[in-house]
């Protein structure tokens, strides 16, 4: 495979054409020195096969933000060792050097009074305005800082210096951004003149080491900070003249909507940039690469075979699986866990200033201390349920060297995914279904399909241990009316097993209110969405957000938040008996209050209940009794979401 080959730029090899890109992870120390846990991310990567990794945000500056800095010499150390680490696997290194956007000086100072609300005030400001406030010798200095950042990098040990283009660089870059009338602004050579200073002052700097510049590309539909599609190859003829060893091209973001850089499923395409880095490449004779969305090792090879770039930059699908590389190296890319695009261990973790702890992979995050330990003694476990949490416990348990058997009662894999993934947009989600059958019938678990368990039937099997990963059933609430013939579940609804049709009531704008709202109004359906909270949609992600809200925009969904359903109140025609979509001229008024206790009747034909979901218990005294060890995870054990499933899963089964 051309993605296994090596590649060699200026004087350096990379053993392969697989680059992790530059994330801001959240597991470095806030002083900015590489962290245990970034150092443990980043060396499970290298183990993995991944050729060349790129530190992201590397700031040169004192700064509050959660990114890596390296603006002292005492933060050396902590590089060096990451550094080696990764040089041990063969991998290359990469500081992604960043300048933000705002006065970074005067924020520290706010920051360090404790003045919160002016910082929040002044980083506002700066957002839009100090592209063109920062004055010519401001600029200077900053070259020099970031000039000094990339002295220290090479102290380090580090292979490549990779330049941000985005952020303060691609708000300089960029005719929507930049309306300065210096030097720095207007035409396209005054207003990339501050990049290619920085990269000229840093090919002064480390000469040795190579320059990589990031080229945010600014789409007819996204982006802000970088050069619009007509004239990045123009730029990027120049940034080869002026030294650069290699460009990485990307979608440009700074419209503070992050979905444009990093899409959630469903939005954009697989490998959405590759044309336009095609483009790039072909004015240009230095290597190109990209990312987004390139999931699995068949992607980046075509883009490679067709010749839409040199290297490809794997993402997030490496946080879902860092042994990416050495699987397809193994010839077993269907061994891959793949990344669903959810971005809520990722994205949504980060913005919420944690740490990055991918969804289907427990052990991103977490690779110094959660790793699967070997079965001490071998035993038979039983797994009741195949959703996620019981087929991850199987995983893992067989993983460890235990004989698994699996019970679903259903006649199909995948438990609750299986109707999260039919609301638009969520098709994806199917692949940790496959991923993790794929995963248990390779590990040879015993899988035993529309099996409905009973104490008994599991007994017999002679377990030593069981694992109950039975889910959840969703939540009825106790409103006057509920069990009116329009009223429906919307699992149920979502499973195809109950139709809504006409104007349509639901109750719960949580994420899978929200969703159904979506699913209906697709399908034609008049659709009112009420919820007590603040706001519908509350607990959907800021990457996600806007597109849930787009479909809501296009199909009139209504929003009602701050009201409390009171009752259904349905009064039927005389000739009609049994309710159905066609028939539906029925007289139902979902009765609401607001805060102020006013009534507010929504009038629909049916009502959708989205109120949230409860454990199912199952009965384990009968294993008790046998002193067989039994532990709950997932939803049964709490109602929550994937990666709880999947981590209490993980936890609990690489306990046996
Ligand atoms: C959590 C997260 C943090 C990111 N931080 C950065 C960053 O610091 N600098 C940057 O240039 N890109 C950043 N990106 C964008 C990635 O480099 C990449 O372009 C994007 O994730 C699309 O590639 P993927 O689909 O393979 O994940 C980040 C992406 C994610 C998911
Ligand atoms: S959390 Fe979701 S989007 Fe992020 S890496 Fe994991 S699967 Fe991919």
């Amino acid at each position: 495979m051309q993605v296994l080959q090596p590649i060699t730029i200026g004087h350096t090899v990379f053993k392969n054409r697989v680059l992790f890109p530059p994330l801001t992870t959240g597991y470095e120390d806030a002083d900015g020195n590489i962290s245990p846990q970034s150092l443990a991310f980043y060396t499970r990567l290298a183990q993995g096969g991944t050729g060349y990794i790129v530190l992201g945000d590397v700031a040169p500056i004192r700064s509050f933000a959660v990114t890596p800095k390296l603006y002292d010499d005492s933060q050396i150390e902590s590089f060096r060792r990451l550094a080696d680490n990764l040089h041990a696997y063969g991998a290359k290194l990469g500081v992604q050097i960043f300048h933000p956007e705002y006065d970074c000086d005067a924020l520290n100072a706010l920051f360090d009074a404790g003045e919160m609300h002016k910082v929040r005030a002044q980083l506002h400001h700066d957002m839009a305005h100090f592209v063109n406030e920062v004055s010519e010798d401001a600029l200077m200095v900053i070259i020099d800082k970031m000039c000094a950042c990339a002295r220290r990098a090479q102290l380090a040990g580090v292979d490549v210096i990779h330049i941000h283009g985005d952020r303060l660089v691609g708000a300089l870059c960029s005719p929507l951004m930049n309306k300065r009338s210096d030097q720095f602004g207007g035409s396209l050579e005054n207003r990339t003149r501050f990049a290619l200073l920085l990269v000229q002052a840093l090919k002064d700097a480390v000469p040795e080491l190579l320059i990589e510049y990031k080229l945010p590309v600014i789409t007819p539909e996204r982006g802000k900070g970088g050069v619009p599609i007509s004239e990045a190859p123009l730029f990027a003829q120049w940034l080869e003249a002026a030294g650069v060893h290699m460009l990485h091209v990307a979608q440009a973001n700074h419209t503070g909507n992050l979905a444009d850089t990093i899409p959630p499923m469903g939005v954009q395409p697989y490998c959405f940039f590759a044309d336009i880095t095609h483009a790039v490449k072909q004015a240009v004779t230095v290597p190109v690469s990209t990312s987004g969305r390139i999931i699995d090792p068949a992607m980046a090879e075509d883009m490679l075979t067709e010749g839409k770039a040199d290297m490809i930059g794997i993402g997030r699908a490496l946080l879902a699986d860092p042994d990416w590389v050495n699987k397809a190296a193994a010839g077993r890319p269907q061994d891959i866990c793949r990344c669903i695009s959810c971005n809520e261990g990722c994205v949504d973790t980060v913005l919420n200033r944690s740490f990055i702890a991918c969804v289907v992979n427990a052990e991103n995050g977490f690779e110094a201390v959660r790793f699967i330990t070997p079965a001490q003694q071998k035993k038979h476990v039983v797994v009741i349920g195949g959703g996620p949490a019981g087929l991850e416990a199987a995983r893992v348990a067989a993983v460890k060297g235990h004989k698994v058997t699996l019970l679903e009662k259903n006649a199909y894999l995948g438990g609750q995914l299986n109707i999260a993934s039919v609301p638009p947009r969520k098709l994806e989600i199917r692949r940790t279904i496959e991923d993790l059958t794929q995963a248990n019938q390779a590990l040879s678990v015993q899988i035993k399909l529309a099996h409905d368990a009973t104490p008994e039937s599991v007994l017999a099997l002679a377990p030593d241990a069981v694992i109950i990963a039975v889910g959840a059933t969703s939540f009825i609430p106790p409103i006057p009316g509920i069990d009116g013939a329009n009223v429906c579940d919307a699992w149920q609804v979502l499973a195809g097993e109950q139709q809504a049709a006409g104007r349509v009531a639901i109750i719960g704008g949580g994420i899978v209110g929200c969703e159904t709202a979506e699913y209906l109004a697709e399908q034609g359906c008049q659709v009112s969405i009420v919820d007590r909270l603040e706001q519908i949609g509350a607990d959907i992600g800021a990457t996600v957000l806007p597109s849930v809200l787009a479909t809501f925009q296009t199909y009139g969904v209504a929003q009602y938040p701050r009201l409390t359903v009171t009752s259904i109140e349905t009064h039927f025609e005389t000739h009609i008996e049994t309710i159905t979509a066609s028939n539906s001229a029925t007289n139902t008024t979902l009765q609401c209050i607001d805060k102020q206790g006013k009534v507010v009747p929504i009038p629909c034909d049916f009502v959708v209940t989205a109120s949230g979901a409860r454990p199912v218990n199952l009965d384990t005294t009968l294993f008790n009794a046998q002193g067989i060890e039994v532990i709950k995870v997932g939803d049964c054990q709490q109602v929550a979401d994937i990666a709880y499933a999947i981590k209490t899963a993980y936890d609990a089964a690489n306990l046996l």
